[in-house]
């Protein structure tokens, strides 16, 4: 995969001494990166398959522009799985050294298809809930590491709070700082491990509660309960936060056919191609909105007069915490990115706002 040289295969020592002295009989190989990571995928799923729920698509459209962590909230049945699902389907194709960084982590974990060279899309991972710490961060005698193997990609854990405290609670150091430490007797090892994390839960035991059609049986003690298992510090670091409510009968039965994948995810690319320019010279080597630090935040998410007013409106008024603060800007620096705009407006501010409005509801 280095550019500029020639690379000529062999079999065996004999093949380079016959190699050498010859100086001919082999041809070299082309591995062409960008070919290979700008083929088309095909799926068997896409988004048009997915009745109604603007909202979430839309939400889902940012996330992946933006690289942002995503929470979809929503009663049993509503497509809250088929949505995550799709999400391959509109992921930003890979750059060359995003590519390469996460074809070492799977090389190193032993999972490289043989002959691929390059792992050439982004990983998408759904562990059951029934996996171990172990097993989603690394382990072993001689440390391999685990469901991390998303870097760069998607890490998709379904019916969240089904998960054991302790299994979330190990997720806390990657998605602070991007990296797995496994320690063990014989060596420590330390893994990048950034990824998207896309999560989807009921809101309560049952699956009703907010649910203005069925309406809940749990009580509020119960609803706390079910909530608390995942409060904190795993829901800190989410910056997009969903209702995604059953769909009705009418949109159920609508024969207008949705949005395609194809198209949403021109939109993407788009998007996250002004973020690469935009993090091109930045010392720390980031691709998107998301892994920005709080200095890349004061400098790539100017507010004007009318969005500063919006946003101290939305801190002080409707209780968001400090820490709503910077991913409400950089959620707002992608919705700006995908209308291709260099500056933030009120609009866009507005809807970051909105995409928090689960902090309110229930970790208030
Ligand atoms: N918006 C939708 N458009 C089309 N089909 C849908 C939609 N929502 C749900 N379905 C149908 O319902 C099935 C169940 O959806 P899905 O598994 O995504 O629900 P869920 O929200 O994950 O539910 P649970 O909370 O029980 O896991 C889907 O396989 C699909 O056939
Ligand atoms: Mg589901």
């Amino acid at each position: 995969m280095v550019s500029g040289i020639e690379v000529f295969p062999v079999k065996s020592l004999l093949d380079v001494i016959h190699f050498v002295n010859a100086g001919n009989g082999i041809a070299p190989v082309k591995v062409d990166g960008d070919t290979l990571l700008g083929e088309a995928q095909h799926y068997a799923v896409d988004f048009k398959d997915v009745r109604g729920q603007q909202t979430a698509k839309r939400a889902l459209e940012i996330s992946c522009a933006g690289g942002h962590n995503i929470l979809m909230i929503g009663p049993p049945g509503s497509g809250k799985t088929m949505l995550a699902k799709r999400m391959p389907t509109i992921l930003p194709p890979f750059t060359f050294e995003e590519a390469l960084e996460t074809t070492k982590i799977h090389s190193v974990a032993g999972v490289l298809d043989a002959g691929a060279g390059l792992v050439g899309v982004r990983p998408f991972r759904s562990p059951h809930h029934t996996i171990s710490d172990a097993g989603l961060l690394g382990g072993g005698m001689i440390p391999r590491p685990g469901e991390v193997l998303a870097h760069n990609g998607v890490l998709f854990l379904d019916e969240l709070p089904e998960f054991p405290r302790n299994v979330l609670e190990v997720m806390r150091q990657p998605l602070e700082d991007g990296t797995v430490c496994i320690a063990r007797a014989a060596m420590s090892l330390t893994f990048p491990a950034r990824f998207m994390l896309a999560t989807v839960m009921n809101p309560c035991p049952c699956g009703f509660h907010n649910d203005r059609s069925r309406g809940s049986r749990c009580t509020p003690p119960m609803i706390q309960r079910y909530i608390a298992k995942i409060s904190g510090p795993l829901m800190d670091r989410v910056d997009i936060h969903i209702d995604v409510p059953g769909v009705n009968y009418k949109e159920m039965r609508s024969t207008s056919v949705p949005e395609g994948s194809e198209r949403i995810r021109e939109r993407v690319m788009q998007a996250r191609q002004i973020q690469l320019q935009r993090f091109a010279g930045s010392r720390k080597k980031i691709y998107c909105n998301a892994q920005m630090s709080s200095s890349h935040v004061r400098s790539f998410c100017e507010l004007n007069a009318d969005c500063e007013r919006l946003l101290e409106r939305a801190m002080t008024q409707q209780g968001l915490s400090a820490r709503a603060h910077d991913r409400i800007l950089k959620v707002a620096r992608t919705i700006a990115d995908l209308e291709s705009g260099p500056a933030i407006q009120p609009k866009h501010i507005a809807e970051a706002i909105q995409y928090r409005t689960l902090d309110r509801t229930y970790w208030a």
